[in-house]
């Protein structure tokens, strides 16, 4: 069965104390592995070590928000997969709308990160999400089904065991507009059957495929009840523990066994 995911991407929040903070509220909730669910929080680069360091001996995943695709060498500002790697990160958020959308990632530049990271066997969250106005002029299944083909372009399956999808609708994140339960697993089921199309069943069946755009405590658990739904990116909530951990409780409490 796919263990539920519920990742925090504190995007560009926090402070060194704020993220050493919440980091330990979290480590301390979580003391040794959930087996039926996994928690992963996304800090900014500059605290992925010191939260790491306080997260290592807890059930806390680590993950990153960016990659470049290149290996070690001369890309000013940028970060490589290996040095993720070696600053004990399991995860890296792809092709986020605030990347495709503010800074004009396209998804032949998200696919570059997708196979970096996964050749270099870190997992890879992959966001895809449609506009409001694609929406509205239903467009939707076409927008997801277009990201997904840019971004999955030549991963091959023996590194699918490693992504993960996030289904974020853009005018949901951080508007408090959530989807509502049937939108959200309308959209998951499709990704999941475009899945089983261009791979099979059973990557399809396998696949955990997260939702995201102001998920809350108090509509965590009705999201996370979707078949098709497994897992939560969180981005506002994410940041305080009174706010995070009731969205991981709602996971733990449905955790299927
Ligand atoms: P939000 O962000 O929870 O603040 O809507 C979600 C995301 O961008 O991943």
């Amino acid at each position: 069965m796919r263990r539920y995911l519920v990742a925090g991407n504190w995007k560009m929040n926090s402070t060194l104390e704020s993220a050493r903070a919440l980091a330990k509220a979290l480590s301390s909730r979580f003391t040794q592995d959930e087996t039926g669910f996994e928690v992963l929080v996304c800090p900014p680069y500059p605290y992925l070590v010191p939260v790491g360091e306080i997260l290592r001996d807890s059930a806390v995943g680590l993950g990153a928000q960016n990659c470049y695709f290149e290996p070690p060498g001369a890309f000013t500002g940028e970060v490589a997969v290996p040095m993720l790697k070696d600053v004990g990160c399991r995860y890296v958020i792809l092709g986020h709308s605030e990347r495709r959308h503010v800074l004009g990632e396209t998804d032949q530049l998200i696919n570059k990160k997708v196979r970096a990271a996964l050749e270099g066997e870190l997992a890879v969250i992959l966001c895809v999400g449609e506009l409001l106005s694609e929406r509205a002029s239903g467009m939707t299944d076409r927008v997801l089904d277009t990201q997904m083909a840019g971004g999955l372009a030549g991963v091959v399956d023996a590194h699918l065991e490693h992504l993960v999808i996030a289904y974020e609708p853009v005018w949901a994140i951080g508007t408090g507009m959530t989807a509502s339960t049937e939108q959200a697993q309308a959209a998951h089921a499709h990704l999941r059957k475009w899945l089983t199309d261009r791979y099979n069943a059973h990557v399809a069946s396998r696949m955990r495929i997260l939702y995201g755009g102001s998920v809350k405590g108090d509509n965590a658990e009705a999201l996370l009840r979707q078949p098709d739904v497994d897992g939560a990116l969180v981005g506002g909530a994410s940041l305080k523990p009174e706010t995070f951990l009731p969205i991981v409780e709602a996971a733990a409490r449905l955790t299927r066994t």
